[in-house]
Parts: C-alpha cells; sequence; structure tokens
C-alpha cells in the first residue's frame, strides 16, 4: 500500500537529510502525517475572516469564548486561554521556552540543532507515540531488567514488539557492558532501546563516566552499521542528589553521537514540576547533522499520532505552565522542592548507615536520584509476602517489583522514614523465622 502523498511528502523531506531516520521509522511512523488540508487548513485559511463558522467550538455573540461562570469563576486565566483547543503540536510559546529550558538545563548541547518540541499528554502518551513512530511488531524493544512497568502497554502492548532485558546493574555500577552485548547480539539492524534516568524504580542515574561510556557504547554499535533510536525517558530529571551523577539528559550526549543514532528525549512538567495531574509531556528529536526541515516533518509526523489518539493535549495546563516557566520565582520555588526531596534522600542514607542490622535482612540498590529507591531482600524472603505482611501488620504501603521493594521517599513525611526501613527490618525477621 502506497502511503498518502502528504506522508509521502514528510518522508521525502527526511531523507533528504538522512535515510537512516526514515529506515528507523515503523510503518506507521512511515505513514503519519499531519493533515494540512481537511478541516484544521481549512479552519486556518478562515482565521482572518469577517465570519468565521469554522471552529468546532461555541463563541458568544460578542466573539469572546463561551464558557460556564461556575467554571470560569475557579479559573485565573482568560477564557480564551482556559477553554479553547490548544494545537495537536501544542501551545507555540510553550515549545519554545521549554526547547529553551532544554538547552539550559543541558548545557553539552549548546547550539545544536533539535526539534522543537511537540506536547504529549504527558510523558506516558509521549512514550506511547515514539513507540507508534519507531517500532514495529518485528522489533525487539532493549531495556534494561529494572524499568518503569507501564512500557509493557505503552510500548510492548500497543506495537507487539518484543523486549529483551539487560541486568540494570553490575555490582554497584551501570551494566554500560550489559546494555552493548545486548545490542549486539542479534548482529547489525535496527535497534530500539528505552533508557530512564533517574530510574524508576532504582532510583538511579549513571555517574559522568558511566554516561559518557554509555554514549560510547552506542556510538561502537552505531559505527558497526547499527541504526539505533533511544528513547530517553527524563520523567525525574533534574533530581539527581549525589555528586559525580551526570546530571544532564543523556540526550545532551546522543543527540549529537552519530548520524545512525536518533536520539528522542520524552520528558515533561509532571514529576519535574510537581504537577502530575496536568498531563504536560514533551516529545523532542536530536540526531548529528540534523536539520530544520527535517525536524519539521518529524515533528508533523508526532503531531499527526497526537492528532490520533487525543487530538490535542489540555490547553490550561499548558498556558499555567506558560506563565510559570516565565515567572521569576519560577526557578527559587522549583529549589525548594529539591531542597525537600533531597532531605529525604539524606534522611535514606542516614538510615541504613546507622543501622548496619538491615543488611542482615536486605540490602539497598544503587541510588543517587530522583522518587524512589529500592531494597532487595534477602534470597530466602519473598518480596511480594514481605509487602503484604508490611500492609497488614505494620500499615506501611510499598511496591514489590521483580523482587525488588521500592519505597518512594518523594511521598513519604522525611519523619516517618525510619520507621518505613524499621517496619522494613521487622517484617523481615518475622519471615525468616
Ligand atoms: C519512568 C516514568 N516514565 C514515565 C512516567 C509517566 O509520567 P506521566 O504521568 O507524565 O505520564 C512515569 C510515571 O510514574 C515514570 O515513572
Amino acid at each position: 500500500m502506497g502511503y498518502n502523498p502528504q506522508a509521502e511528502e514528510l518522508n521525502t523531506a527526511i531523507c533528504s537529510v538522512n535515510r537512516v531516520v526514515y529506515d528507523l521509522l515503523s510503518e506507521k511512523g512511515k505513514a503519519a502525517y499531519f493533515p494540512k488540508k481537511g478541516i484544521l487548513g481549512q479552519a486556518a485559511e478562515a482565521s482572518n475572516c469577517r465570519i468565521n463558522a469554522t471552529i468546532g467550538i461555541a463563541l458568544d455573540d460578542d466573539g469572546s469564548t463561551t464558557c460556564l461562570k461556575v467554571i470560569d469563576d475557579k479559573i485565573n486565566l482568560t477564557s480564551d486561554r482556559a477553554f479553547k483547543y490548544a494545537p495537536s503540536f501544542g501551545v507555540p510559546a510553550l515549545r519554545k521556552i521549554w526547547q529553551d529550558m532544554i538547552r539550559k538545563k543541558n548545557p553539552t548541547l549548546g547550539d545544536t540543532t533539535i526539534s522543537l518540541p511537540v506536547v504529549s499528554c504527558a510523558l506516558t502518551h509521549g512514550i506511547y507515540i515514539a513507540a507508534q513512530m519507531f517500532a514495529d511488531s518485528s522489533d525487539t524493544l532493549i531495556s534494561p531488567d529494572f524499568f518503569w512497568g507501564n512500557y509493557k502497554l505503552a510500548i510492548n502492548a500497543a506495537t507487539g514488539a518484543g523486549v529483551k532485558h539487560y541486568p540494570t546493574f553490575d555490582g554497584e555500577g551501570y551494566n554500560v557492558v550489559g546494555l552493548a552485548e545486548t545490542m549486539s547480539l542479534a548482529g547489525v539492524g535496527k535497534k530500539v532501546v528505552i533508557l530512564n534516568f533517574p530510574n524508576n524504580p532504582t532510583g538511579y542515574t549513571p555517574t559522568n563516566e558511566e554516561a559518557y561510556a554509555l554514549r560510547d557504547a552506542f556510538v561502537a554499535e552505531a559505527e558497526k552499521g547499527s541504526k539505533i533510536v533511544v528513547i530517553i525517558d527524563d520523567a525525574y530529571f533534574g533530581l539527581v542528589f549525589r555528586d559525580g551523577v551526570y546530571e544532564e539528559s543523556l540526550f545532551s550526549l546522543l543527540a549529537t553521537a552519530h548520524k545512525n543514532i536518533l536520539a528522542i528525549k520524552i520528558d515533561g512538567a509532571t514529576k519535574e514540576d510537581y504537577v502530575w495531574g496536568f498531563r504536560t509531556g514533551f516529545v523532542t528529536y536530536g540526531i548529528q547533522g540534523g536539520t530544520a526541515e527535517m525536524y519539521t516533518a518529524l515533528e508533523a509526523k508526532t503531531a499527526a499520532v497526537v492528532r490520533a489518539t487525543i487530538s490535542n493535549a489540555p490547553n490550561p495546563s499548558q498556558q499555567l505552565l506558560l506563565d510559570a516557566y516565565s515567572s521569576s520565582v519560577y526557578e527559587t520555588q522549583k529549589k525548594e522542592k529539591y531542597n525537600l526531596l533531597k532531605r529525604r534522600f539524606d534522611m535514606v542514607d542516614t538510615i541504613l548507615s546507622s543501622h548496619p542490622e538491615y543488611a542482615e535482612c536486605f540490602k539497598p540498590l544503587p541510588y543517587n536520584s530522583g522518587y524512589f529507591m529500592c531494597v532487595e531482600p534477602d534470597v530466602e524472603i519473598n518480596a511480594e509476602e514481605l509487602r503484604v505482611l508490611l500492609v497488614n501488620k505494620y500499615s506501611v504501603g510499598l511496591i514489590h517489583t521483580e523482587g525488588l521493594i521500592r519505597v518512594a521517599f518523594s511521598s513519604t513525611p522525611t519523619h516517618l522514614l525510619p520507621e518505613v526501613f524499621e517496619a522494613i527490618y521487622q517484617a523481615c525477621l518475622e519471615l525468616k523465622q
């Protein structure tokens, strides 16, 4: 089946800059196009008409956006900003400010040409979009064995792609060799990889050396001729709590690494700016030699998947964030919340170092960042039984995942953290008897 001529146009724009990016696209990605004609195009052409009867929203007789006062009274935004649709690509000023923020937070990028972020309905949707565009059922996703469980739905179940895991850690450090070996297992070809730092569930981010080693591993595979798309899930970006840990996104290193490596940055306000229910995320592309023309085509395909799935992301959230990012107090307030999480992180360190007896029952996995840390119970203890005992007898709720117990210190008051670890210890002792 041939593609729609508008999809062909985008494919040609991509191929003319870098054929690898086209080859990496899934069948759905190749077929995707953002309709320039149709309702959206016709509405755009009519936008300056004296009478514009194109738009599927309601306007009052004076031309203002129709709204219910009972809702409007509670929202401190003009009715245009609160109630109208946002574009499928996202609010233009927000896309621009987020791109500027990506550069500021990732100085290694310098003035490398990257795409304008396309707004998704938060990170889950961004991950889903990336998977739709770049993974076919014949592909195998490469992922560490400790990963956010929803990848199974948003990537594997949604595309039919398989998955190949490598052990996340090698001793106390990141298993860069494990990733490299897993990439080369199936020989030279297309590779779809997902990485998430700070990691959910472990709370680990690579050290500076590990981050560069990861970049080198990707480059070595690309040099062999493999074409690699790396989905970088930066949900917890910025929450690094130990010295020597890589503070930028891996996107900084991969966006310019090689003409065979396409980096897709999935990030957003959800966790970074403490607005979980706002549902504002971003999808941003970077590849060595990428041009504005090629990124425009990728953005159009991305917006096409947005249009197909949710039509557009919520406007009020985007408008509120735009105001926040333009505010002089944003950085200070954000730092205060970072400090709150850092105090919790430090408290976990203090608890573990002041209770050497805990090592009889569980050991912490490496952690240095994010919202979480994990402990691994002794082999004789079943992690699910431990979780259930903690809920029922100790009234402490924790997550069991892949044989680990995950502690969300982000949501536990600092003064209660000692009780959490003491409860884990006591429950472990009970199960050992
Ligand atoms: C690693 C990771 N990525 C993505 C998400 C999804 O974020 P959002 O709520 O923005 O969809 C989460 C949420 O828990 C997460 O832990």
